[in-house]
């Protein structure tokens, strides 16, 4: 790999140049104004892996944002990696908290700044120019498939019938994903284990139309405060949640994986300091590292209604909403939670009020394997460019296409990331190391030589 290595070193510029190019594509999936955006994005990604070095590439078409696929396939005897990534970005908002313009790139203190920096533009790109490095060199050591998608903060809704449809095509020894994050910089590790999620809407409706606030305040149930009421009712004393049956077949880890967790660097203070908080939250009797990631949430992501314009207004509004997600371990299931949500929810509303549920999306839970060929290549990859062993991490985010190629493939993933949980990913000033952009660029080669390696 030598090779791709000097390759890489040469290459480094214009490396960069190309994601800032990729970057500033506003390839936001939530909204429809960036439809545009979304093709371009997609069409850029395509001609990336041509020049790269793809035998074939293709934009495929789907009910909503496309999905990039490519392939090099230079033995069938070779160990075929699928490589996933994403091409959409949550949106900037909000924006007037950035330093910068959010889709306008540029470097500070050895960092990139920009939406999709990181998440997941940064480290998606990173393995079309190790592949680059790889066939410009012929060091090739496996054949490669690439699948790009583009409504992975969305919820990837529209790839369970894309996998099943296209099963032949996306055969693969490893579905192999830089999405996540290490500890540290000098602390690598490599995620094993994902967080499910089941995001809903909630929609509460009361009076036939907003009201004086005044004339009728006091005798009818005001939306808002039946919805804060409800939300408040989701969790008792100890941040445990109320929902009959949600802990039910929450998978309790035992002592020794517990005190295996706990070796992990971390500390509470620094952990406080960064977030400008004093104090924390969550299930008594768990560690923080343990709350955000092998066990299960539920948080208000955006709550509204009423006035809440410029000054003032006295009104009882007709209709309150909220929207909520509860992160999911092992072996809850998205369906069941949406279930056991929605019963739950409208059997604690006040009289005087209707509740209206509605469900988003969903991901699953999973956990993958240390003991595979796979998380053996990824561990001496990483050894072998920051020169030490990194450490297996679960993870508190949620990539629903994990376990969809686990389920649906038998195809197993390896989540080889580069991100660090200060790079602001969903916020503003997301960011992502020339450090980590490049360390990634390095280290993926080493991937493939010891998974052809390992795989003989
Ligand atoms: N890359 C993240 C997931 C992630 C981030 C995993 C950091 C581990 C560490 C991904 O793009 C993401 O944001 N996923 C959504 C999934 C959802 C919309 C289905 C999430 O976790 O909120
Ligand atoms: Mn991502
Ligand atoms: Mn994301």
């Amino acid at each position: 790999m030598q090779q791709t290595q000097n390759y890489i070193q040469a290459n480094k510029q214009r490396f960069l140049d190309e994601l800032f190019e990729l970057i500033r594509i506003p390839s936001v999936s939530a909204a429809a104004e960036y439809k545009d955006n979304m093709l371009r994005a997609a069409t850029f990604i395509e001609q990336q892996l041509q020049q790269a070095g793809a035998d074939r590439t293709e934009i495929c078409f789907t009910n909503h944002h496309p999905i990039v696929y490519a392939e090099k396939i230079i033995a069938p005897q070779l160990p075929t990696v699928l490589v996933y990534g994403h091409y959409d970005v949550q949106p900037a908002d909000p924006i007037e908290l950035w330093d910068s313009p959010p889709f306008e790139p540029i470097i500070k203190n050895g960092k990139i700044y920009a939406r999709g920096a990181c998440d997941d533009k940064g480290q998606m790109y990173m393995h079309i120019k190790a592949f680059e490095a790889m066939t410009a060199t012929k060091e090739l050591p496996c054949n490669v498939k690439f699948i790009i998608e583009g409504e992975e903060e969305i919820g990837s809704e529209s790839l369970p019938y894309f996998i099943q449809q296209n099963a032949e095509k996306l055969k693969a020894d490893v579905l192999l994903i830089s999405d996540t994050n290490m500890i540290a910089n000098d602390v690598p590790s490599i995620t094993v284990g994902l967080r499910g999620i089941t995001y809903v809407q909630v929609e509460v409706s009361g009076p036939n139309r907003d009201l004086h606030s005044g004339t009728y305040g006091g005798a009818v149930v005001n939306p808002i405060n039946a919805l804060c009421e409800m939300i408040a009712k989701l969790k008792d004393t100890d941040g445990r949640i109320t929902i009959p049956g949600f802990y039910d077949k929450v998978v309790e880890l035992s002592a020794t994986e517990r005190a295996s967790m706990a070796e992990a660097p971390f500390d509470v203070a620094t952990y406080k300091a960064d977030l400008g908080v004093e104090a924390l939250a969550g299930e008594k009797g768990y560690s923080v590292p343990e709350l955000t990631s092998i066990r299960p949430t539920l948080d208000v992501n955006g709550i509204w209604g009423g006035y809440t314009g410029e000054g003032s207004k006295t009104v009882i509004p007709a209709k309150a909403y909220a929207k909520i997600s509860m992160r999911l371990v092992p072996n809850q299931t998205s369906a069941e939670i949406a279930q056991q949500f929605t019963e739950h929810f409208k059997a604690i509303a006040p009289k005087g009020v209707q509740v209206k549920v509605d469900f988003h999306h969903g991901a699953e839970p999973i956990v993958t394997s240390v003991g595979s060929i796979a998380y053996k290549a990824a561990e001496m990859a990483m050894e072998k460019t920051f020169g030490k062993k990194p450490i297996p991490q679960r993870s508190g985010g949620s990539i629903p296409v994990v376990q969809l190629f686990n389920d649906m493939l038998g195809v197993n993933a390896v989540l080889m990331g580069f991100g660090l949980d200060s790079d602001a990913i969903h916020s503003p000033n997301e960011n992502f190391g020339l450090f980590n952009y490049y360390k990634g660029i390095e280290t993926i080669p080493y991937f493939y030589y010891y998974f052809a390696e390992l795989s003989k």
